[in-house]
């Protein structure tokens, strides 16, 4: 093996997936009661589920292709959460008081058969017997061959990521050469079949994509009826290998500035507490577009999103340096021998949720803007998911 392949892998094993802690599991174990909510007050909401850390994209601000080359270990099948572990878990937050499931990735379409587990989490109810808003979060490239059976196994929405119309800028920022007409396509498919409110996500990147703001806008509002939801969201500091720097992020504050000048538009308030997106309505009536502001306005206050990575490990936190091994929970033996119970496993999480302090951007905001991130290892978006 030459050196250079043996120093890639120990790189990418530290950048990809970073030290666990084994949960404690209290000594009486209580019920769930869907009330749980954190050490500042936070409730748990939402639960971001990364089914797979492989991309057929390799965007530079998520997956560099220096980075995430030949060379690159994904992880190995067995280290994936199955569908039936994916789905224990996935009770137990419910139980705690989750309402919307997320599943991303890397790109969560190529996991293999996941209508099956969309199906599976679709028979979920809340502690009040309503189904999950259970969506999903894609770059589009297959969307319009599985848009249907997507629909069809119980997904209600999805979220396609799209960063450009022009196809060249598309085409170099994927980074593989992928025509932005087939994410159309996908996006039309997405909208034939129901699985809305669709939203797109478009990271902006100063000196990147700037000049698609304008166009990007002008298309979704001109060509869904006010279906399709525009949000445009600062380039993060998050992971360790997108080379991250404060002079690319373009404050949202300035995008939006950009599109009322050659669209009106009236602020909106706030659908639900911990939203992501601060949104605008087009003042013609042609539907609204949301931005979300991670570096220049932190959302950490009401931030009520956990993360359980392929893995199976729980963050708490975008920006976390550990998660928590709650898949250890589920494989190794209790040390009675006997495999751990459910209610031992949610009274785990509920503990887990309880000491919550994250609040990253928050911090991150309290510092001077061009300051380099806290020092750390952290994990990268297509690990935990966007
Ligand atoms: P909706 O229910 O559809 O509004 O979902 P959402 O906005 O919670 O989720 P989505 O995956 O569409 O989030 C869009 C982007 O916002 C992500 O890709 C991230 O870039 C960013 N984002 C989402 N959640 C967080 C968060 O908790 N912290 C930070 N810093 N950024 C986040
Ligand atoms: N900054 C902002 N958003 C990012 N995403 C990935 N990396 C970044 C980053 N550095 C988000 C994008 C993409 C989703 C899958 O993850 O929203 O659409
Ligand atoms: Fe893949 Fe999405 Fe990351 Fe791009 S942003 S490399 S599409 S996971
Ligand atoms: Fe939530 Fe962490 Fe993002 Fe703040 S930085 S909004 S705590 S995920």
């Amino acid at each position: 093996m030459s050196e250079r392949n043996i120093i890639a892998i120990v790189d990418q094993r530290s950048a990809s997936a970073p030290p666990a802690t084994l949960p404690r599991i209290p000594e009486l174990p209580a019920a769930p009661t869907g009330l749980l909510s954190d050490g500042r007050g936070r409730p748990l909401h939402d639960l971001r589920i990364s089914v797979t850390d492989r991309c057929n994209f390799r965007c530079s601000y998520c997956m560099p292709k220096e980075v995430f080359d030949k060379h690159h270990q994904f992880l190995p099948q067995s280290a994936l959460l199955s569908f039936e572990e994916i789905l224990r878990l996935a009770r137990l937050f419910v139980a705690h008081g989750v309402h919307k499931i997320r599943l991303t990735g890397g790109e969560p379409l190529l996991r293999k058969h996941l209508e099956r587990l969309i199906e599976m989490l679709a028979t979920l109810r809340t502690p009040d017997g309503t189904a999950l808003d259970l969506t999903l979060t894609t770059n589009g490239s297959v969307l319009a061959r599985k848009a249907a059976a997507l629909k069809a196994a119980g997904l209600q929405r999805v979220t396609i990521s799209l960063d450009a119309m022009d196809d060249a800028i598309f085409r170099r920022m994927n980074d593989v050469d992928f025509p932005v007409a087939d994410v159309l396509a996908g996006i039309d498919a997405a909208v034939a079949a129901g699985l809305g409110p669709i939203k797109v996500n478009m990271v902006v990147k100063r000196g990147t994509n700037e000049q698609e703001i304008v166009p990007m806008a002008r298309h979704f509002r001109d060509h869904y009826g006010g279906q399709v939801v525009l949000r445009f969201i600062e380039y993060m500091d998050v992971g360790a290998t997108n080379g991250w720097r404060m002079d690319e992020v373009l404050p949202s504050a300035d995008v939006q500035r950009l599109i009322a000048q050659h669209f009106p538009l009236d602020a909106l308030e706030p659908s639900q507490p911990g939203e992501t997106a601060e949104r605008w309505r087009y003042r013609d009536g042609r539907g609204e577009v949301g931005f979300i502001s991670s570096v220049t306005q932190a959302f950490c206050g009401d931030c009520n999103r956990a993360r359980l990575s392929t893995e199976g490990q729980l963050y708490l936190c975008l920006f976390a340096q550990h998660g928590h091994d709650l898949r250890s929970l589920l494989r190794q033996p209790h040390p009675d021998g006997r495999p751990y119970r459910d209610d031992e496993i949610a009274a785990a999480i509920g503990l887990i949720w309880t000491q919550r302090d994250d609040r990253y951007s928050q911090l991150r905001a309290s510092q001077p803007m061009d300051s380099a991130s806290p020092s750390g290892r952290r994990i990268e978006m297509s690990y935990i998911g966007g």
